[in-house]
């Protein structure tokens, strides 16, 4: 049966280049990158040409990018790491953060300190007016997602850069400003400076890259306080022997998305149209991620029918050989609604009917066309189930 597979969201199957790229380091590489010998400095020229491809990609400079396990590690350093720097921290984080933001912003909370978190609009928005009024003099940190990972909307970080700056004009300190780069690296165009982002999270296999391999932009001059600790790798900001096969996996993926991005952030843009277009005259479909192509991302698509469990019909498109998931890849086998969708005002029922459609580079027009085949069949065949 043909595959179609619409969950690049959850992770997009390896590059070639990339398994390359790997294999090339298990093979060539197996020195420790620490050690002194020249097996060693082999290792650690390869780290180090890599992170140069991720800093060049982020428009930072080498020295401010540290390797970590992942987004969620490079997420919870932020969190934690800027919040344990300062005295008296005061954080804020959106309501419809990736959980591994929340979390630690709620253990956070837990353990005493004052947290925040900021509402976003019916159309999956941070809402300015109401992060500006959060702002204390002595917040820490204000965390944003630069794009949802459930609803695709692009966040108007730089915004945020520009509310922290005034802030910094009233108080005389700025805070730090994080944002979750995670679904946006590759498929959005961004550098770090233009963001006016003091902390960057971006991770490997949202692009193509190996699986458990991410990094945390911080900028030259931010004081964050480890979570790892036992090892003065990654300027004592992560201890322990880098993934280096992951990590040059993960440069071989930043490589191909820098050299490919134009055209392939145009051809999501083009193929998710026709596939919102597609499903659009199936009628009876609440769309979550809005129809503005300025303000989303160009190959996430979130929609409810409205009645229909999102995991039913999940299970059913992929009886048609459609792989979709129904929202985040962290939480999709537990069965509450997304909390993404409930911050932005959709009702329990709204918020458990949703599916994600998610485009990577290998989807063609015939795969859109045999997707939304497949959901009209699907949902012929469901509508004895949907509930009005
Ligand atoms: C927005 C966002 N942040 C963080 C993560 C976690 O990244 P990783 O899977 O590399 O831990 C994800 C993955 O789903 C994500 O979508």
């Amino acid at each position: 049966m043909r595959r179609v597979y619409l969950d690049h969201s959850a992770t997009s199957p390896p590059l070639p280049e990339v398994v390359e790229a790997v294999r090339d380091a298990l093979e060539r590489f197996p020195g420790n990158p620490a050690s002194l010998h020249g097996l060693g400095v082999e290792a650690e020229g390869l780290l180090e040409r890599s992170r140069e491809a991720v800093a060049l990609s982020l428009g930072a400079e080498p020295s401010e990018v540290v390797f970590t396990s992942g987004g969620t590690e490079a997420n919870n350093l932020a969190v934690f790491g800027a919040a344990w720097a300062r005295q008296d921290p005061h954080v804020v984080v959106s309501a419809f953060e990736h959980s591994s933001v929340l979390e630690p912003a709620r253990r956070l909370k837990e353990s005493g300190v004052a947290v925040d978190f900021c509402p976003v609009d019916g159309e999956g928005f941070v809402r300015l007016d109401a992060l500006e009024d959060l702002l204390r003099p002595n917040t820490a940190l204000v965390s944003v997602v630069l794009v949802n990972n459930e609803v695709g909307t692009l966040q108007p970080v730089a915004e945020v850069a520009r509310l922290l700056d005034r802030a910094q004009a009233r108080w005389g300190r700025r805070p730090l400003l994080h944002t979750d780069a995670v679904q946006a690296l590759g498929h959005v165009l961004f550098r770090v400076r233009d963001l006016g982002a003091d902390l960057v999270t971006v991770s490997a296999h949202k692009l193509g890259g190996p699986k458990g391999v991410g990094a945390l932009f911080v900028r030259r001059g931010v004081r964050l306080r480890p979570l790892v600790l036992g090892g003065d790798q990654e300027r004592g900001l992560r201890a322990g022997t880098p993934n280096l096969p992951g990590i040059a996996g993960f440069a071989a993926a930043v490589r191909f998305w820098d050299r490919e991005g134009d055209h392939l952030r145009d051809r999501l843009r083009q193929l998710s149209g026709r596939l919102r277009a597609g499903l659009q005259a199936l009628g009876g479909l609440r769309w979550n991620t809005p129809s503005d192509v300025d303000r989303t991302a160009p190959h996430i698509l979130n929609v409810s029918v409205p009645g229909l469990r999102g995991e039913v019909l999940v299970h059913r498109l992929e009886q048609e050989g459609v792989y979709a998931s129904t929202g985040s890849a962290c939480h999709s086998r537990r069965a509450h609604p997304s909390h993404v969708l409930l911050a932005m005002g959709r009702s329990k029922a709204e918020a458990v009917s949703a599916v994600r459609l998610s485009l990577g580079p290998e989807t063609t027009e015939d795969d859109v066309d045999h997707a939304v085949a497949a959901f009209r069949a699907a949902l012929e065949d469901l509508r004895f189930l949907v509930r009005s």
